[in-house]
């Protein structure tokens, strides 16, 4: 079992937790991320590893509630234990002075993406961060990647802070201006890193993306998180998570991800149905 010594709630749906995890501590790496099962009954699900101790033995993760696995582990507090902390998988993302590098960051990745900032600065980056969210309210951990960064570029769909407008639009100045920018390295939901590949195509910069295909054992055995790239399958949990955005088949991405909403919808509602004590649903 893996204790839980730390709960943060960072955002009304979005929480931090600290895990006693000795083994994936001692092995974690920038870009990795671990699977998870809460109990006997859990599914597994991946959450990204946010950061981590060696010495201390923990492993902190970032995770917003959508559904019913994620609504169970915000359920969890200090001293609660987790069945299966399976990691750290994946491969660690590339790291080297690549001079300057762009890191752009959507919804919970903003947390995600800070190790890889930390990363790419310490290999002697220079570190601009674009971070995106709906309104100012949705920040968190803003003063941790402002540590790691050498600029930072705050966007708000309601201008709330920083530029009013969604991230690719700082990140086309910033490839237009006369800045040189070596890498581009995008983490956020499919669409926003979509968009972002995109942009930067037509100025021939590498941009990495961190993929989030549904995953079930992680070890690249079930072929549940097999993504095309210029036509060859991939699994992002072996092969990736991160991949050249350039190459990746969105389309087939995102309609993959929504294979299950179905059956996401009548698990979410049974946990309603069990937080409300209904008895209509086993
Ligand atoms: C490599 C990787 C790293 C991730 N890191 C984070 C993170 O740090 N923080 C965070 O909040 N979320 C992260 N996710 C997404 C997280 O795994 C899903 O939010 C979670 O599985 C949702 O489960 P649910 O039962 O609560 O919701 P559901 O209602 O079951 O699913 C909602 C949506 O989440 C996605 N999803 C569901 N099950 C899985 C699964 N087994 N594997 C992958 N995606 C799934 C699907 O797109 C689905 O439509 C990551 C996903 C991947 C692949
Ligand atoms: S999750 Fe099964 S092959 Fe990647």
């Amino acid at each position: 079992m893996y204790t839980i010594v730390e709960r943060q709630d960072l955002l009304p749906r979005v929480h931090l937790l600290k895990i006693q995890a000795p083994k994936v501590a001692a092995a974690a790496a920038a870009g990795q991320f671990v699977i998870l099962r809460i109990d006997a009954e859990g599914e597994r699900f991946p959450l990204t590893i946010a950061d981590w101790d060696a010495q201390a033995g923990t492993v902190t993760v970032i995770y917003m509630e959508i559904g019913a696995s994620t609504r169970k582990l915000a359920k969890l507090g200090e001293g609660d234990a987790i069945l299966d902390f399976a990691g750290p998988l994946g491969k660690p993302t590339e790291i080297e002075n690549f001079g300057t590098v762009v890191c752009v960051s959507g919804g919970f990745a903003m947390a995600t993406i800070a190790p890889i900032a930390r990363a790419m600065k310490e290999a002697g980056n220079r570190v601009i961060s674009v971070v995106g969210a709906r309104s100012k309210d949705l920040f968190f951990w803003h003063d941790r990647l402002t540590k790691y960064s050498d600029e930072m570029i705050v966007c708000t769909d309601d201008g709330s802070a920083g530029i009013k407008g969604v991230v690719t639009e700082p990140l086309r100045d910033l490839l237009a201006s006369s800045t040189k920018v070596d890498r581009v390295i995008v983490i956020g939901p499919s669409v926003m890193m979509k968009f972002c590949s995109k942009t930067t195509q037509p100025f021939g910069v590498k941009t990495i993306v961190s993929l989030n295909p549904i995953m079930i054992d992680g070890t690249g055995m079930c072929g549940c998180c097999r993504v095309s790239l210029d036509g060859q399958t991939r699994f992002a949990c072996v092969d990736g998570p991160e991949f050249d955005g350039h190459k990746v088949d969105w389309d087939g991405l995102l309609v993959r991800q929504k294979s299950y909403v179905a059956e996401e919808a009548v698990a979410a509602e049974r946990c309603r149905c069990k937080e409300e004590g209904c008895g209509n649903h086993g």
